[in-house]
């Protein structure tokens, strides 16, 4: 029957969107089961119809089930779970072990309960395969659908199967094993569709138990700066890239307990921030790592969501990766769920991003003191303590035509610690070279008496736990007065800025 809906006004400009309730509610889905009775089953990948303009009404087809042949008595692979006593159907369905596993399976993290304890397996649409389980498991049978692609839902249940492959003259109702199965759906399913309670094998009869099915929750919402999601069948497990090169970053890790959800634009913002400080650190050429693809997953522990896990890498990975099921720690079981990758959408191109290019100019400023007798000379920050300097000239042989002098006084004992005089100065270097500093000085000794007389000096970076970071040092007790002397220390600078 078709409904008109009467809609005031608007009805000319919008009739053509109605959705037509009538047609809908004719439609005929084709439902299927999974085969009863086997072990494993994947059925051939039927790839969906190209989409094409409509131009006729759509054509109903139903896919017909084949006939199973009679059975030759062959002894069928053993079930992992327990038989009831007596062995009978009745006995099987009210049998309180498959009622409790029923009822208190984990409903796994990413999925929701559709139904449970049912009597009867799914009969829906988009049947994608089936696993015989050694236990009831519906963490596992999850991580199969998380692996499957495009799987919207599962059916765990409890299946009455023979022991032997039923003949109809020989071993017609052969003795029972129980099966735990574990089916695999492309479309969300309904409690409406626990319809399939088994069938006769001969004078056996398969029948069903403790029937739960899940419907995988929705996807993240997507990510500003980000493509994606991409679901993932696990984490990502990212071997070396081809170059050889290690691409994780590392992971944040943001337990459910700290007031955290599952939001996968806390890993975007980790990725960000990732950049961004790597941006401020660069290594010694000036390049950085640039986290331009992450993995948001949740990980629990004993089904128990634990928390959002982030992992961060310089480089794209597909979803043939994700590989990660989750593993054991002892008796503790790690499952991993709604496992979603992200890729930047418009990462920075390696070749004009890095290296940075190296300042131009003097590395030192007023390296000579030649800038006139200015207090403190041009280009330098002077900490003069207890000291006097001026300049002086002429200066070294070696180069530049004045010298700073700097007179030091030697203090009181009761005064502590003699006079100091520090020079610094914010160097034009380029990251990742080498430099040398080198320094030409000489004593004038005022005092004819050289005993406990003496200066020390040190060319200092403040890098001290950096690379290149050198100290020279040099006693000048015995020095010849008057004679210039010449010394050099090397560093390896670390910035555009480097002081010494
Ligand atoms: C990713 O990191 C590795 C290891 O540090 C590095 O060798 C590689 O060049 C990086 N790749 C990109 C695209 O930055
Ligand atoms: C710079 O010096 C360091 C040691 O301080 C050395 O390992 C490195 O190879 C040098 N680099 C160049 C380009 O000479």
């Amino acid at each position: 029957m078709r409904s008109t809906l009467i809609v005031p006004a608007l009805v000319s400009l919008v009739a053509s969107q109605l959705i037509e309730l009538g047609d809908i509610a004719n439609l005929d889905p084709v439902l299927v089961s999974a085969p009863l009775d086997v072990v494993q089953d994947t059925p051939p990948d039927v790839p969906a119809a190209p989409i094409e303009p409509i131009t006729t009404p759509p054509s109903r087809v139903r896919r017909q089930l084949i006939q199973k042949r009679d059975g030759d008595c062959s002894p069928q692979p053993t079930g992992s779970g327990p038989v009831p006593s007596p062995d009978t159907v009745a006995a099987f369905q009210s049998f309180p072990t498959f009622q409790a596993l029923a009822t208190n399976a984990p409903t796994p993290d990413g999925y929701s309960l559709v139904f449970n304890n049912k009597d009867g397996s799914l009969s829906a649409s988009n049947y994608m395969g089936l696993y015989t389980l050694t236990s009831y498991d519906t963490l596992e049978c999850a991580s199969k659908c998380d692996q499957a692609d495009g799987c919207e839902a599962f059916n765990v249940y409890v299946e009455r199967d023979p022991s032997v492959d039923p003949n109809k003259d020989r071993c017609s109702n052969p003795p029972s094993i129980t099966n735990y199965k574990c089916t695999l759906w492309g479309a969300p399913v309904a409690v409406e569709e626990a319809t399939n309670k088994g069938q006769y094998r001969d004078d056996f009869q398969v029948v069903i138990a403790g029937s739960n099915a899940y419907n995988k929750a929705s996807p993240p919402n997507s990510v500003t700066g980000y493509n994606g999601p991409t679901a993932l069948g696990g984490a990502i497990n990212a071997p070396l890239n081809s170059k050889g090169q290690n691409t994780y970053l590392g992971y944040k890790f943001f337990p459910f307990s700290q007031s955290q959800g599952y939001d996968p634009q806390t890993c975007a913002n980790a990725c960000n921030l990732q950049t961004a400080y790597n941006s401020r650190h660069p290594a010694l050429d000036g390049t950085y790592q640039t986290c331009v693809f992450f993995n948001a997953y949740v990980l629990s522990q004993n089904a128990i969501p634990q928390g959002l896990y982030c992992s961060l890498y310089n480089e794209t990975w597909a979803p043939s990766y994700a590989t990660n099921h989750g593993q054991y720690r002892g008796s503790d079981r790690y499952t991993v769920s709604r496992s979603y990758s992200y890729s930047l959408s418009n990462p920075p191109n390696p070749s004009t991003s890095t290296p940075k290019p190296c300042p131009s100019g003097p590395v030192i400023k007023n390296p000579s003191f030649e800038d006139g007798d200015n207090n403190p000379p041009t280009g330098w920050t002077v900490e003069a303590d207890g000291a006097t300097y001026g300049s002086t000239s002429p200066g070294s042989p070696n180069g530049g035509n004045t010298a700073l002098a700097v007179q030091l006084y030697q203090r009181a004992p009761d005064q502590g610690t003699t006079s100091s005089f520090t020079l610094s100065q914010t160097m034009t270097t380029c990251p990742g070279q080498n430099y040398t500093i080198a320094l030409d000085y000489r004593y004038d000794l005022r005092d004819a008496d050289t005993t406990n007389k003496y200066c020390t000096f040190a060319i200092k970076y403040p890098y001290k736990n950096t690379f290149g970071s050198v100290t020279g040092q040099n006693n000048v007790p015995g020095e010849t007065p008057g004679e210039w002397t010449f010394t050099a220390s090397s560093f390896q600078s670390v910035s555009t800025s480097d002081k010494f």
